[in-house]
Formats: structure tokens, sequence, C-alpha cells
């Protein structure tokens, strides 16, 4: 990739993804659940941009969604209907009333207050609502606090008596079908155990429904597939999907998996430029022209992202802190970074950046979030226009007197 080329053509900050990796990552799982009847959903919360949606849509893609906006840009990226879940534990009734008009494939249903809801609307819609509960199988997926969803002390989903009650509710509704059961423990997950364990559990309680006659179609088994960011040892696709299909047995249903951050992590770059280089009492800083508002993760769970210079430069290298310009101590995409001097507008690639970094970002400090460039067979463009200031003030302007 000639991150140069690109920062030249289209300026910093700039995110760029690589289509062509995004696709290969997709084949690859879902060539691991062949076999089995199966569809993966994309996550579209680790990359919400229409193009990248697009793209998983030509490849075949469903879409997982967290909100009725996300749903919205589901469908317009051409994504079908009958391929998109709706799950998140704090629906409103206009989203939920939106999501079964739409006729997707079920609400992924985070309470028993929630299922009554749901039940309520479709009754005033007239229609019958699909639903899927989202049990949560107390486990520990052994990953960040922040992103760790499958504990009871964790607020997504319910427990497996809860999710029973519900389902027996549901099959005796006029307005709800049950058709499919999920569950997520967490994301970046590098460890199959506790992914075999959860799916245990939740296989086991679609052979108890079975037993009461509830025959569920769906078995969703969320996104959290982990990604290298720092010479991690992550879980190959092939034996993630064995872990699962070997607590299958003997059950006809769909597989449903939701992966995020394995289709766009590492398929995306953020290009920075260098403002300045400072050296205080303690430490060094290398000051960059993107920030916490661009690509919140390593404020947010000190996460790592590798980054290195794209200009040539030589020299002995030391560490520096590499920060933006946001008024905020936490304002930072790397500590300690081995760097070599750097000059005003040399060029820093910070990598794995494609999935939950543009669609976190803000416009803290009134800075205008970066554009966005696709590049696929060699080609680039663009796919989200930078933002300018008008664009920011557009929504207040009219109420200034
Ligand atoms: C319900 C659900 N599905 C899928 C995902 C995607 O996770 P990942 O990006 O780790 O694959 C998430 C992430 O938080 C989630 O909450």
């Amino acid at each position: 990739m000639d991150f140069k080329a690109l920062a030249t053509e289209y300026k910093t900050p700039l995110y760029v993804y690589d289509l062509d990796y995004m696709s290969q990552q997709y084949e690859k799982l879902k060539l691991a659940f062949k076999g089995r009847k199966s569809i993966l959903a994309y996550a579209v919360k680790a990359n919400s941009n229409l193009s990248v949606i697009q793209h998983f849509a030509q490849l075949g893609s469903g879409a997982d969604c967290v909100s009725i906006g996300e749903v919205r840009r589901a469908l317009l990226g051409g994504i079908a209907p009958y391929k998109i879940l709706f799950s998140g534990v704090g629906k409103s009734d206009d989203e939920i009333r939106e999501a079964i008009e739409a006729d997707i494939l079920y609400i992924n249903v985070e309470s028993e207050a929630e299922l009554n809801r749901v039940e309520f609307i479709a009754r005033e819609l007239r229609k019958i609502s699909r639903i899927s509960v989202r049990v949560n199988p107390n486990i520990d997926p052994k990953t960040h606090p922040y992103i760790s969803t499958g504990l009871h002390d964790n607020k997504f989903g319910v427990d497996i008596n809860s999710a029973k009650r519900m389902y027996i509710k549901a099959k005796n509704s006029d307005a709800l079908d049950p058709v499919g059961i999920h569950f997520h423990i967490g994301s970046q997950l590098t460890e199959l155990k506790p992914i075999y364990e959860a799916s245990e559990i939740v296989a086991d309680m679609v052979r108890s429904l079975e037993a009461i006659d509830i025959k569920l179609k769906f078995f969703d088994i969320g996104g959290g597939l982990g990604v290298e960011y720092d010479g991690e040892t992550t879980i190959e696709p092939y034996d993630y999907a064995q872990a699962i299909l070997a607590t299958l047995k003997g059950l006809d249903i769909t597989v449903i998996c939701e992966p995020g951050r394995f289709l766009t992590a590492n398929a995306g770059y953020f290009l920075t430029k260098v403002l300045y280089e400072k050296q205080n009492a303690e430490k060094r800083f290398t000051i960059v022209d993107g920030a916490m508002n661009d690509l919140l993760r390593p404020s947010l769970y000190n996460a790592y992202h590798k980054i290195e210079p794209i200009t040539e430069v030589t020299g002995e290298t030391s560490k520096a802190d590499v920060v933006g310009p946001v008024c905020e101590s936490g304002d930072f995409l790397a500590k300690d970074c081995e760097l070599p001097v750097l000059e005003h507008n040399d060029l820093l690639v910070v990598h794995s950046a494609g999935a939950y970094g543009f669609g976190m970002g803000s416009n803290y400090n009134t800075r205008g979030r970066s554009a966005e460039v696709a590049v696929s067979n060699g080609k680039s463009r663009l796919i989200r226009k930078r933002e300018r200031f008008e664009d920011l003030i557009a929504l207040e302007k009219e109420f200034l007197i």
C-alpha cells in the first residue's frame, strides 16, 4: 500500500481500508463453517462506513446492528432485510417499531421488559415479530473488562432461567415468534475454551427448549474473534468453528456469526502527519495531526496500535509518546513508541485501525473527523469526505440570536 501517495492525495489525518483484505477474512470465516447452514452477519459497529457495508453485502453478508441507525445503514448498503439482526440492551419504542416494519430477520431481545415492549408494539402493528433471546452464560471471556459482555455483572442479555421464561412467553404469544438464541461473551477473544463453554451452555438450552416443543432455527454465536495487534496468538477460524459445531451435534440449526473486528481491524490504517517534536524534562513527545477524537482506542482501553514512520527516516531511535492536539492528557495514540527523530510533515501509519476506529470518533475540540478511503485492486477511492467546520456547526447555526 502506497501510504505516502494516499496521504498526498487525500491529506491527513486519514483512514485507509483494504477491501481485499476484508474479503479474504470474510471468506476464511465463511469457509470454516462450511458443512453447516451459516450466515455471517457483519457487526456494523466495527466500521459502519456505507461503502464498507456495501462491500460485505456484495460478499453475501448479513448485518448485526445495535441501533436503528445501523439497521438503516445496513439496508442502504444493500444488505437484505432477512439477513439483518437488531441487538442492544436499550432499544426505544420507535426503534422496535421500525425494525418490525422493516421485516428484519429477528430482534435480539435482552430483557423481559424489552420482550413485553416488542410484543406490545408488534400487536399494535398487527404483525408477528421474530425474536431471539440474548443469553448471558456467565463465562469469563478473558479479555479487557470494557469489552467483556458474558458475565452476570455485565449489562448484556439475561440468565438461563429468565431466558426460558421468555421463550415460553414468546411461544404462547400471538405477536411473537421465537426463532433464535444469541450469546456474545466479549470482544478480542484469544482463548477458545470460554467460547466452547458458552456455546455448550447455550446449545444445552436449545435442547431443553426442544423438549418443550420450542424449536429454534438460529444459533447466534455473536462476534468476538480476536486479531493480532501486538503479537497475540489468535484463534484460527477453523478451530473456532469446530469448537462451536462440536456443541451442536444432533441439532438442525443455522449458525449465525457476528464478526466485526476480525473482518476489518487489520484491514485499516490511520495515517497521520507529524506536527512537532517536543522534549520535556522527562519525556519526548511526537505531536501529530491525528488525535483521540479520530482514534479513541488507546485513550479508552489503553489499546496498543503499532505505529511506524512512512517517510524514509534514519538515525537513532528513542521512546516517544505519540500525542494529538486535543486538550486532554489522555490524548495519545501510543506511549513509549520507539521512533527515530521526526521532522515536520513526516508521516506515521497507525496499524490495525479498521475496527472501532473511525466509528468511535467524535468532534471533540471542534475537530472535523478524518476522511476515509477504500483501496481495492491497487486503486483508491474516497468513501467519506473530511468533515469541514461548516458540517460541524450545521445543526447549531440557525439558533444564534
Ligand atoms: C452482540 C455483538 N455482536 C458482535 C459484536 C462484534 O464483536 P467483534 O468486533 O469483537 O467481532 C459485538 C461487539 O461488541 C456485540 O456486542
